[in-house]
């Protein structure tokens, strides 16, 4: 049977990461096989991409390139990674997937759904996500939580970090959007809350949507 296709969301500093991590373990312990993986990545050709969006200056791409160069990853991700594992029986976890493209290039750079629908339509295509789980958190917050992790914003990866406050309020908008118009697919999660009470709510979530027991 093929496996479940998970994605986590959200802006900058809100555990995804740790949740992935938790949720793959909790997974495990239930007898369920699955990786976990992440965007821009989880692929050779796609890590190599990954690089030439997240290192740099804020403003090098103009916002269509950037949305080609995150779908180009994409399709490297969904062809080695995703769907492999999927057609094996596998469950796949990945930390962002295209949600993060409406949310950061559609609405964080403007550029608007419809700009980025078509090229969506033809790398994604049917491979949508069982569940979305996204991690809403006031990016001031965030922010600061990443900050504090890192001890400063000049790391390799922080190029999207760099983008004025206002681009990751927009963003946050989009993903409530996304939310609201996919509401079978999403589930919003309070990511200020603390560690355990957003793993449970998680745990919540896929014994609900995914009929987990
Ligand atoms: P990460 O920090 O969660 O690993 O993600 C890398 C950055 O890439 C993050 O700041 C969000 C950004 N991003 C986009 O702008 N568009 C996308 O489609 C994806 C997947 C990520």
């Amino acid at each position: 049977m093929r496996g479940k296709f998970i994605t986590f969301e959200g802006g900058e500093g809100a555990g995804k990461s740790t949740h992935v991590k938790t949720l793959a373990a909790q997974l495990k312990e239930a007898g369920i096989d699955v990786i976990t993986t992440r965007e821009p990545g989880g692929a050779p050709g796609a890590e190599e991409i990954r690089k030439l969006l997240v290192e740099g200056d804020t403003g090098k791409w103009d916002s269509l390139t950037e949305v080609l160069l995150h779908y180009a990853a994409r399709q490297e991700h969904l062809e080695k990674t995703v769907l492999p594992a999927l057609d094996k029986g596998s469950w796949v976890i990945s930390d962002r997937f295209a949600d993060s493209t409406f949310a950061y290039q559609g609405y964080g750079h403007q550029l608007g759904r419809e700009a980025i629908q078509p090229i969506h339509d033809a790398v994604v295509g049917k491979t949508e996500p069982d569940l979305t789980l996204i991690l809403d958190l006031d990016p001031e917050i965030g922010l600061a939580r990443t900050l504090a992790r890192t001890g400063h914003r000049n790391g390799a990866e922080d190029r999207y970090e760099r983008m004025e406050i206002e681009f990751h309020q927009r963003l946050r908008t989009g993903f409530l959007d996304i939310a609201a118009a996919n509401p079978g697919r999403c589930v919003i999660i309070d990511a200020s809350q603390d560690i355990e009470t957003v793993a449970n709510e998680i745990w919540y979530a896929l014994e609900t949507r995914l009929n987990l027991k």
